[in-house]
């Protein structure tokens, strides 16, 4: 079976090159209270140290995932077992998740294509050749796509007689706020056959004191993730970032339903910007909103497949209830 790799992301040359990060430092550094986006914490060396995240404990929507995928990778099997499939996962990272379920597939002899696709060109790179050492001798076929989400979907092969699976794991849907995460459900139906299924990971709402163990972790891995931003920023704007005058501390805000990690800064200074003829003020202990992480209920879940014309075909949850994979059929 073939195993390939397809780079769509721009080159470090290009004019195109992140015009979009640039837009959206610029104004989140701008705002009263300075914010940035979840995704641009995400490259290379982000995806990396995201992966040491699920490796924490504490961090319960891997490690709750990681039991969705154990006990019900049979459901997930009879679902799909007498239909020619391939399985497209967005944001794969270095799908530790998926693998479970692939290797039963493979098991079983299924003819599946899987497609994964992710932002960190390093991280599809390196999981084709892990998927090649693993599975180069069964049933199995992989083109990993590095680009953005609907860029990746796009340059899918389009086979009439296959059915789309569309795994989106590992609640990177809650890097959005709700109403964000309803229009990128809606275009993902949009750009997807009736029939075609998705499985989406939720965290769900519970106890804002586990909220709060699993994104402060004593290791340290968050803070290390959350401050790369700092370095990407340096790196790609050409700004004075000091990372070591920086702490994150992450805690729920009912407001916005979401744990909100924060980059404070522990003193009064300024981060230039002189290619740009920027420069942004932090006074001490001054926060900037780095992450966003929305805890979902049940009734949110169901509400978003409907309202965007899917139909639920079935909720898997982990034992303590903590986390939903839901999968969902489109209707057209
Ligand atoms: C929260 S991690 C989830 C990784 C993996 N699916 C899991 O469950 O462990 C999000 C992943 O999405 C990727 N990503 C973030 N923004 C993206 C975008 N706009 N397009 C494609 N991939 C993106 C990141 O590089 C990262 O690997």
């Amino acid at each position: 079976m073939s195993f390939d790799f397809k780079n769509l992301r721009p080159d470090s040359n290009s004019d195109s090159k992140d015009h979009e990060f640039t837009q959206a430092v610029i104004k989140g550094l701008s705002e009263e209270r300075k914010r940035l986006p979840s995704w641009l914490i995400f490259d290379d060396r982000g995806s990396e140290i995201f992966e040491e995240i699920v490796g924490l404990k504490n961090y319960h929507p891997a490690v709750c995932e990681f039991e969705i995928f154990h006990t019900h990778k049979q459901t997930i099997a009879e679902l799909i077992f007498d239909e020619a499939l391939q399985i497209i996962d967005l944001g794969s990272g270095d799908a530790r998740k998926t693998r479970v379920l692939l290797e039963h597939l493979v098991e079983n002899e299924l003819q599946i294509h899987y497609i994964p696709i992710d932002i960190s060109a390093g991280a599809v790179k390196n999981l084709v050749t892990l998927l090649e050492s693993k599975f180069g001798n069964t049933s199995l076929a992989v083109t990993g796509i590095a680009s953005e989400y609907f860029q990746g979907l796009e340059a899918v092969p389009r086979e009439q007689f296959k059915r789309n699976f569309v795994f989106f794991l590992g609640s990177t849907i809650g890097n959005q706020d709700y109403p964000a995460a309803g229009k990128f459900l809606r275009r993902l139906w949009e750009s997807l056959n009736d029939g075609d299924y998705v499985m989406i990971g939720f965290d769900l709402m519970k106890n804002p004191k586990l909220l709060y163990r699993a994104y402060n972790d004593p290791e340290g891995v968050f803070q290390k993730f959350n401050l790369h931003l700092l370095d990407r920023i340096n790196q790609e704007l050409g700004a004075n970032f000091i990372k070591s005058n920086y702490v994150q501390e992450g805690h729920y805000n009912e407001q916005s339903h979401a744990v909100e990690s924060h980059v404070y800064s522990t003193e009064d200074q300024t981060v230039k910007m002189p290619a740009l003829g920027k420069e942004f003020h932090f006074k001490a202990w001054e926060g900037m909103q780095t992450e966003h992480s929305y805890k979902y209920t049940m009734p949110e879940i169901e509400a978003l497949a409907q309202n965007n014309g899917f139909e639920i075909v079935e909720h898997l949850f982990d034992s303590k209830k903590f986390f939903v994979d839901s999968i969902w059929k489109v209707k057209k």
